[in-house]
């Protein structure tokens, strides 16, 4: 494949949403160890939204102009000197990081240089759009349900459930035998996630629907709750799930939809024993070898296959319109992630 000098790039001037420019970069050359991807599809996720706003702490550009995107898969075009030849040119590929994107220099262009030791084979029956929501949103799965370490059969109560991750989180947890009490904001939803795998879906949008779910889940459990819960909307959703967990139990808050402030309750901390624990799939991930990074994206990519990890449906847009997908991210009810391709 012929390298041209320059490509597109999706660029930032500044933080914020309004900063956005189409611009025409050079394309970068692999080092030692390196791998030149051009990458053909990146999905939009909240952490992006985050990132292009200056609030995500795993984007820190060391200069603007900044590229946006913390995600995507591609093809390797060529490979640097002192690479191990695990890879050739035409492998398609997906990342346990997308090293260069946390310092500003990120997937929403149409090439990239990564090290070897972080890229992943795609299998060949799954297409660009899927493999290349591998990363963000699967791993955490994997990772949160480790630390809850739920029993067999036991409860979990999946809040936001009817995003990527909770769609996700609600069918992997059913291959492993717990039950999922999935909440959403919207009635409509309800059936959807049940349809999904979903043991118990409901609404909670107020302290109302609160106290049915902590009902609900007590009937199911005999009275003892929840083994756990999984949190993306922070706010004052621990506090309204909180009462369905049992004591000692742990809330995980892994996402922030509804803002970075949490609402806390003393009963339920203190007299309940409930822990509110944070989960961040960089840490996680970091705490990990190369090679167990990249088994965890195997396995991720395997599962993606056999639908344990369904990745969400896919709305297609060209690279270009990057600034439009940052804003319809925050349509809700939204039924599909955004995908940008090039
Ligand atoms: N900690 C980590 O390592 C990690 C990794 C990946 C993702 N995350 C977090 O996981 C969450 C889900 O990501 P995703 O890509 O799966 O999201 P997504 O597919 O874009 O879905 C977002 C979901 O959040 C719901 N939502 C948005 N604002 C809400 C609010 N204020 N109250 C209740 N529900 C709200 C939406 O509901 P509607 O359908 O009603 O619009 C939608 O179902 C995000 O918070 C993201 O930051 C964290």
């Amino acid at each position: 494949m012929a390298i041209p000098e320059t490509q597109t790039a999706v660029q930032l001037s500044a933080f914020g949403a309004d900063n956005i420019v189409i611009a025409q970069v050079p394309v970068p050359k692999p080092g030692a160890g390196e791998v030149l991807v051009r990458i053909t599809a990146r999905p939009v996720n909240p952490s992006d939204v985050f990132a292009v706003v200056g609030v995500y702490p795993g984007y820190k550009p060391k200069e603007f102009p900044a590229v946006p995107g913390l995600e995507g898969m591609g093809e390797v075009v060529s490979l640097g000197p002192d690479t191990s030849g695990r890879l050739s040119p035409g492998t398609r590929v997906v990342a346990t990081q997308w090293r260069c994107a946390s310092e500003g220099v990120g997937t929403w262009q149409q090439y990239v240089v990564a090290p070897e030791e972080d890229l992943v084979p795609v299998p060949a029956d799954l297409p660009d759009e899927a493999a290349c929501q591998a990363l963000i949103n699967p791993v955490p799965v994997i990772g949160m349900l480790q630390e809850l370490d739920v029993p067999k059969d036991d409860y979990i109560i999946v809040t936001a459930a009817g995003s990527a991750l909770g769609r996700m989180a609600i069918r992997y947890a059913k291959s492993r035998d717990i039950r999922v009490v999935a909440t959403c904001r919207r009635a409509e939803q309800v059936q959807e996630l049940k349809d999904a795998g979903a043991y118990e879906a409901m609404v909670l949008a107020t302290d109302a629907d609160a106290e049915a779910l902590a009902k609900r889940v007590s009937e199911l459990t005999g009275g003892r709750g929840a083994w756990g819960a999984l949190d993306s909307i922070a706010g004052s959703s621990p506090a309204r799930i909180a009462p369905a967990v049992r004591v000692g139990g742990s809330i995980i808050v892994y996402g922030a939809m509804s803002g970075a402030n949490i609402e806390w309750n003393v009963v339920q901390g203190l007299f309940r024993q409930v822990a509110l624990k944070g989960f961040w799939l960089v840490p996680w991930l970091a705490s990990k070898s190369a090679e167990e990074q990249r088994a965890v994206l195997a396995e991720v990519l395997e599962h993606m296959r056999s639908g344990l990890l369904p990745p969400m449906k896919t709305d297609v847009r060209p690279l270009e319109e990057a600034a439009a997908a940052l804003r319809d991210q925050a349509i809700e009810g939204r039924p599909a992630k955004i995908v940008l391709r090039s």
